[in-house]
């Protein structure tokens, strides 16, 4: 499960050019994921209904599972050594999210899963996913991967 970072504040995640990891169809994905989760945010914060908060976790389930499709081609084609630890975090995130978008929490009980959904986007993408593409522009991996191979399994 996702760790019970319940100290996360329930705001907006604030995009900076040093979240970048280098890669720009990773840094574009990076971004809208954080628009996603900003949008589920306000959603939360002015009290939306709970077919809205569905319909977020939703979009943002959809969008995370295409990205991480993506990075999952990256860490085979580069033979990522921590593979195992990320595919696991991927897996993780992505539990939680079916889980919720099934059962949507309403009102308050829907701020300590964005909470945590938001310590998980901010360590995924400022530890894992910087690891994962440091190890990829080590390994000579820095062009962008053919639109005809996105999302494929190798
Ligand atoms: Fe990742
Ligand atoms: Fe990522």
């Amino acid at each position: 499960m996702l760790a019970p970072a319940t100290d996360e504040p329930l705001e907006p995640i604030v995009w900076t050019p040093d979240m970048a990891v280098g890669i720009p169809e990773i840094d574009d994905e990076h971004a809208t994921l954080v628009a996603l989760y900003n949008d589920l945010v306000h959603a939360l914060q002015r009290g939306a209904s709970l077919f809205m908060n569905h319909s977020m976790m939703q979009s943002l389930l959809s969008y995370l599972s295409d990205h991480m499709d993506r990075e999952e081609g990256y860490i085979r084609r580069h033979a990522f050594p921590d593979a195992d630890a990320h595919f696991r975090e991927h897996r993780e995130v992505k539990v939680a999210l079916r889980v919720l978008a099934a059962h949507p929490p309403d009102g308050e009980a829907a701020g300590p899963a964005a909470r945590r959904l938001r310590g998980w986007v901010l360590h995924h993408i400022l530890v894992s996913d910087r690891a994962l593409f440091d190890h990829v522009r080590r390994s000579g991996g820095a062009l962008s991967v053919p639109p005809a191979s996105r999302g494929a399994h190798p």
